[in-house]
């Protein structure tokens, strides 16, 4: 998989790409993350790549041009699956989302800033939109890492234990059940006994028990849609 990333500030994407699974990944081959100065496409004489919203309004917007040129530059080399653009004024990104974005082979995400983007690039370029949650980030970075992240945990091979990411909350509908390590005991605090007692039925009924408890608790929302299935 290949993914390019578009953006005003680079520098916010380097760090959290390079270390933990997404830059084992990386080294590994199995995912190609490039990121692009969008700057560097702009033809204005400053390198100016936002200007002020036509009917007036706080803000500056991200004039087309430069984005327009990068991800047109971008598909002459290669064919692309999708261009995301991370936005609050969008579907909640989830799971299933995820998890369909991670069949694509070569993907662009676009990092808005500002004001948000000139509404041609949107109308035009951009295929998938999604927010991380219904809150205002300055800008399309921090969500382009979570998306990076959530879809290159599922490529194959990235994860160690091959099932862990098919483990995770969300993976069936629910919240998945608690987890406990070494030692038994901590503090006086005692794991659960059916985790030590080798039998594996009890354990995937405990858990998925504990599953739904937790997902009742603390999102009643997602266990209506699994009862609803
Ligand atoms: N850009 C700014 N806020 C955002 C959000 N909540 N989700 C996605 N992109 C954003």
């Amino acid at each position: 998989m290949r993914i390019d990333i578009i953006s005003a500030v680079p520098e916010l994407l380097s760090g959290p790409l390079d270390h933990s699974i997404i830059g084992r990944a990386r080294d590994f081959g199995k995912v190609d993350i490039v990121i692009h100065d969008v700057r560097a496409y702009s033809k204005d004489k400053h390198k100016k790549v936002d200007d002020y919203p036509f009917g007036g309004g706080a803000g500056l917007v991200m004039t087309p041009q430069p984005i327009f040129d990068c991800i047109e530059s971008l598909k002459k080399e290669r064919t692309y699956d999708a261009v995301l653009f991370p936005t609050p004024d969008a579907v909640v990104l989830d799971q299933k989302m995820v998890n369909s974005f991670s069949l694509f082979e070569n993907l662009i995400i676009l990092c808005g800033h500002y004001k948000g983007v000139d509404q041609r690039v949107r109308d035009e370029i951009i295929t998938h939109e999604f927010s991380i949650g219904d809150y205002v980030l300055s800008g399309g970075e921090l969500p382009a890492m979570v998306l990076v992240d959530s879809i290159v945990r599922l490529i194959p091979g990235v994860i160690g234990d091959s099932e862990s990411a098919l483990d995770d909350s969300f993976q069936d509908g629910l919240l998945s059940a608690p987890v406990y390590t070494r030692p038994a005991d901590f503090r006086g605090h005692k794991i659960p006994e059916v985790l030590a007692s080798g039998n594996h039925e009890k354990i995937r009924k405990w858990r998925e028990n504990k599953a739904i408890e937790r997902t009742g608790k603390i999102r009643p929302d997602l266990l209506r849609n699994v009862i609803d299935k």
